[in-house]
């Protein structure tokens, strides 16, 4: 089977009503980044961290897998398929994918302060300041914060370098090292960039811009793949 590596970013989940980040009512808008997703700010402010993550982390139990997120699930049939992902949202996995990478944590999951091994799934939006850990310490979101190192960058760059089709989707490529993911994958590969925004990528080979929102895009090309392979 030929490896086929996906590249999501926050367009991605745009259509499921989940904001992205940089558009115009980006998620950011009235926050600034580094007020609510960098170790100082957890430092200064746990608690407007801890909301600022409860609200986005409510958003999430209410929200759906879209058009585009099904249509890779239909890729396995045909494909090995391995999604590497930066966004924090579990809507891959709920469209039933079996390989997923977050590269940038996950909402759902929240981790102790003492020791980065324990991590825990919330069943519930809400992670208070006094929720800890089984050794006592207070939990924070396990997510990759501005500062903090990628600690599965590796992982990623190993996937993307085996990728015989590497699809690009909804991301502004800008924020790094997952921007970089892409120049790992090798030269002759067939790639595909799915973005309203998607513009050819400076050094990489082989690529087709499709500039198609990702509930429209990823549907129609899941379908010519499919019919390719
Ligand atoms: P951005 O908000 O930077 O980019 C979103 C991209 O999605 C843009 O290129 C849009 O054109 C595109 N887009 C919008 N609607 C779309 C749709 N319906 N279908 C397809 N594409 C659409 O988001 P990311 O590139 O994911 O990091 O941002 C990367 C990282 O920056 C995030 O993971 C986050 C943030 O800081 C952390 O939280 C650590």
């Amino acid at each position: 089977m030929k490896r086929l590596v996906v590249l999501s970013g926050a367009g991605m989940s745009a259509e499921s009503g989940v904001s992205t980040f940089r558009d115009s009512n980006g998620l950011w808008e009235n926050h600034r980044i580094e007020e609510v997703a960098s170790p100082i700010a957890w430092q200064n402010n746990p608690q407007m961290v801890l909301e600022f993550y409860n609200q986005r982390r409510k958003q999430l139990f209410e929200v759906e897998p879209n058009a585009g997120h099904k249509a890779l699930l239909r890729l396995e049939k045909k494909f090995d398929v391995q999604i590497i992902t930066q966004n924090v949202d579990d809507l891959h996995e709920r469209a039933g994918s079996s390989n997923v990478l977050h590269l940038h944590g996950e909402m759902k999951k929240v981790r102790s302060t003492l020791d980065p091994g324990l991590v825990y799934t919330l069943d519930h939006w809400e992670l208070k300041w006094g929720d800890k850990c089984e050794k006592g310490s207070q939990l924070r979101p396990h997510i990759v914060w501005f500062g903090e190192g990628v600690p599965l960058i590796g992982t990623a760059v190993e996937i993307i370098s085996e990728a015989d089709i590497v699809l690009v989707i909804g991301t502004s490529m800008v924020v790094y090292p997952a921007a970089g993911l892409i120049g790992y994958a090798p030269e002759s590969s067939p790639k595909y960039y799915i973005d309203p925004k998607a513009f050819p990528v400076s050094g990489i080979t082989n690529l087709t811009i499709v500039k198609e929102k990702a509930g429209k895009g990823v549907p129609r090309l899941v379908n010519q793949l499919l019919e390719e392979a």
